[in-house]
């Protein structure tokens, strides 16, 4: 079986998040009460992986591994790759080359956030996949700022462009993609699009022209957000805290779901818990002890 490891993009300039990216990479920022990192990192981590990669600009790196560490806590393994500048999605291949050669690779972008049941699902049935590439569509009022692909009307993937100027669909494509490891050889033959940068659109459509892209529908089960502008990322503060507060369940907690995932067991969760929890977090963490059965939530 081919191993999978995961990408998380979490450079790029922020620019429209300006001035709170002045100072902080946006990928720190808090989308209610946890970094933003959090939630693509967790999106993994619930397909089953354990093996990651992070990339971003040097100063970010050393904040970024200041939060997470190498992983080991999580029951995971964390990577750290620089990017010097904003040279596009699909430079994230070049330059994680060595570390994914010869794996298959699930890639999130940093900004991008997923909540619901049928997630987890979703993410293994990728991973099924050990050749070609799978991407996903997801209904939204409004593609202009997104890839997207144009379905034909027996559903079929015939087109994928990059920030529609015209509207040729309403399927927007996230930012959680699974390749094999033909990526690598791809991204290399790939060149910058007209605003300078490799496009992932640009590898998906070699995927497509030689039949061997999966297009996967979210459906409404599923909601995903991104954290790009003020805006968003208000919103997506707004959503998570309702969730929470409603369910009085966290969204994005690597502590849980490494250990509902079976990558740590209970003795190392409990390693993780302050003996004397001050903070909602570590009051929170405290409380999946008491909560039974945990596997069933
Ligand atoms: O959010 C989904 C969309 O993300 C997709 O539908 C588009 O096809 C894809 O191109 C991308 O569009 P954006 O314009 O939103 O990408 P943005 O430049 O905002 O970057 C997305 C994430 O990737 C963000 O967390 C920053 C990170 N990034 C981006 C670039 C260009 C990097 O780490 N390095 C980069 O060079």
């Amino acid at each position: 079986m081919k191993k999978w490891k995961g990408i998380i993009l979490a450079g790029g300039n922020g620019s429209r998040l300006f001035p709170l990216t002045q100072a902080v990479n946006k990928h720190l920022l808090p989308v209610y009460d946890k970094p933003m990192i959090y939630y693509p990192l967790t999106t993994l981590m619930l397909g089953g992986l354990r093996d990651f990669i992070i990339i971003s600009d040097p100063e970010a790196l050393n904040q970024i591994r200041t939060l997470l560490g190498d992983g080991t806590r999580w029951g995971i393994a964390i990577a750290y790759r620089t990017q010097e500048r904003a040279g596009g999605i699909a430079e994230c291949f070049r330059i994680a080359a060595a570390d994914i050669a010869g794996c298959n690779v699930a890639v999130a972008l940093g900004d991008n956030i997923f909540y619901g049941a049928g997630l987890p699902r979703l993410l293994s049935q990728a991973m099924i996949h050990e050749t070609g590439a799978t991407i996903f569509g997801y209904e939204v009022a409004d593609p202009s700022g997104f890839g997207v692909v144009v379905l034909d009307t027996t559903g079929r993937a015939i087109d994928l462009e990059e920030k529609p100027k015209a509207m040729r669909s309403r399927l927007a494509v996230p930012g959680l993609y699974f390749y094999d490891e033909r990526v690598v050889a791809i991204s290399n033959e790939i060149r910058p699009s007209a605003r300078g940068e490799l496009e992932i659109t640009d590898v998906n459509r070699h995927y497509l022209a030689t039949g061997d892209l999966r297009v996967t529908l979210f459906g409404r089960g599923v909601a995903w957000l991104d954290g790009g502008t003020h805006r968003d990322l208000y919103e997506a503060s707004q959503f998570v805290k309702v969730i929470e507060e409603r369910t009085g369940l966290k969204i994005a907690c690597p502590e849980e779901v490494a250990l509902r995932m079976k990558f740590i067991d209970q003795p190392a969760f409990e390693l993780l818990i302050d003996p004397n929890p001050k903070t909602d977090y570590q009051l929170y963490l405290r409380s999946l002890l008491e909560a039974s059965p945990l596997t069933e939530r």
